[in-house]
């Protein structure tokens, strides 16, 4: 099993391009199902989780050529209606294909995610709302059958829970359904309002009609679609931390820093020196961090998928800080490794109690899930000594060119087979 290898501590000094989000790409991908017309993509991230999707769509049919960074998908003969295990094990949003399927054919077997290190994952918000849809659904063996015996009809959902991916799911499986569909409680990440602005340029019919609630109209077809997916937010803000962390001056372009308000400000409190241009941010981090208390929450809040990471940057406050992670049960696994580096972080429930004025020490470390083995390559950076970090796959499930792009900006890091 490949391992990064770190020698710190280094200032990150430079210019670091940030590249498409994995999670918007996802459920575009998915969505694209729906058309058997052309669909033109740029922007995907070259990371392991797009190359197990594109796998997951060819298993069911669909033509994928790529020229030149341009990925033209043609599902004009796309007909098998089952998503296998094998695929769907490594990657939790291999569900996402059960809403289009359902909408383009009426019936599917897709197996069940499976959890994974941050939680049991399930999907129950997904098939509560699919079955207001129309749909009916059994779980066997670890599948969901799932078909609709008079196709898919609109109606008013109301998420009994803010979910991402069930919104996902029945955003686009609505597109496709007889009359009028009114999803409430959605969530509202940019990556959902990526999906809504890809489905709209497909040629469905879909607005928001309140903050949580958006309104979708019923269409049979679809157009031909050229569309470049969203920035990723969540490496834009690992570079803006790893900056923060390692006391660097960074440049990171290809952004829209209004996206990322919430943790612009966060930084900002903790101490760091932040300049906004339009499609770009400048940050200087300093070297007295200040302690705040935070906790995750659902778009626009603190981003879940970034709270491993700025827990790095808070073991480094002057005082004591608190993180509350409020969106999964089990998110805490990179605590165990950083207090293995010196931290002193002890957890009660969910939340995570961060002692501060840590001096790390260079170790041999774990990687555990995508977002937590970014943060032991945060705090190894800034670390003095030469720090290991194994199972680095989770790494490339969603960080395009980590390495490249960080040796560019100064880090002393390289592959390990
Ligand atoms: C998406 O996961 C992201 N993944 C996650 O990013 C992100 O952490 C999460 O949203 C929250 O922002 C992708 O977009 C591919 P949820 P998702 O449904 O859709 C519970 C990363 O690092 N829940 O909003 O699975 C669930 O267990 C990944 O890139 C149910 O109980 O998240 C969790 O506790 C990690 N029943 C909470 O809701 C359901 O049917 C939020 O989950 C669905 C979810």
């Amino acid at each position: 099993m490949q391992k990064l290898e770190v020698l710190g501590p280094n200032k990150l000094r430079g210019i670091i391009d940030v590249s498409g989000s994995k999670n918007a790409s996802l459920p575009i991908l998915a969505a694209t199902l729906l058309s058997n017309k052309k669909v033109y993509l740029k922007n995907l991230p070259k990371v392991k989780d797009i190359e197990t999707m594109i796998n997951l769509l060819k298993s069911l049919g669909s033509k994928i050529q790529i020229n030149k960074k341009k990925f033209i998908i043609n599902n004009y003969y796309q007909n098998k209606k089952f998503a296998s295990y094998n695929l769907v094990k490594t990657m939790r949003a291999g569900i996402l294909v059960l809403g289009p399927l359902l909408a383009k054919f009426g019936i599917a077997k897709v197996s069940l995610p499976g959890g994974c290190a941050i939680g049991s994952r399930p999907v129950d918000i997904h098939l509560e709302a699919l079955s207001k849809l129309g749909v009916k659904y059994e779980i066997k063996q670890g599948y969901v059958h799932a078909y609709a015996p008079r196709g898919l009809i609109g109606c008013k959902i109301k998420f009994s829970k803010i979910s991402v991916g069930a919104t996902e799911n029945l955003i686009i499986a609505s597109t496709f359904a007889k009359g009028t569909t009114i999803l409430s409680n959605c969530a509202i990440e940019p990556e959902i309002e990526d999906l809504v602005n890809f489905l709209i340029k497909m040629g469905c019919n879909l607005s928001w009609i309140a903050k949580r609630k958006i309104k979708i109209i019923g269409v049979n077809q679809t157009r031909e679609t050229n569309y470049s997916v969203m920035f990723d937010r969540i490496e834009a803000g690992t570079y803006l931390v790893a900056a923060a962390t390692t006391e660097g001056k960074l440049k990171i372009r290809n952004v829209i820093p209004k996206v990322i308000k919430t943790e612009i400000d966060v930084l900002k409190k903790i101490g760091a020196q932040i300049k906004t241009k339009k499609n770009e941010i400048n940050i200087i981090g300093k070297k007295n961090i200040k302690n705040i208390n935070l906790k995750t929450s659902p778009y626009p809040g603190f981003p879940t998928d970034l709270q491993a990471q700025i827990m790095v940057l808070l073991c480094k406050a002057n005082k004591k800080s608190i993180i509350k992670e409020d969106i999964f049960e089990n998110r805490f696994m990179h605590v165990a490794e950083l207090n293995r580096m010196g931290a002193k972080i002890s957890i009660d429930g969910n939340k995570a109690i961060i002692e501060g004025n840590t001096k790390f020490a260079a170790a041999e470390l774990m990687a555990t899930d995508l977002r937590a083995s970014v943060s032991l390559v945060l705090a190894a950076l800034s670390t003095k000594g030469k720090s290991i970090i194994n199972r680095i796959y989770h790494l490339d499930r969603g960080y395009e060119n980590l390495e490249k792009k960080l040796k560019k900006v100064g880090a002393k890091i390289k592959r390990l087979n």
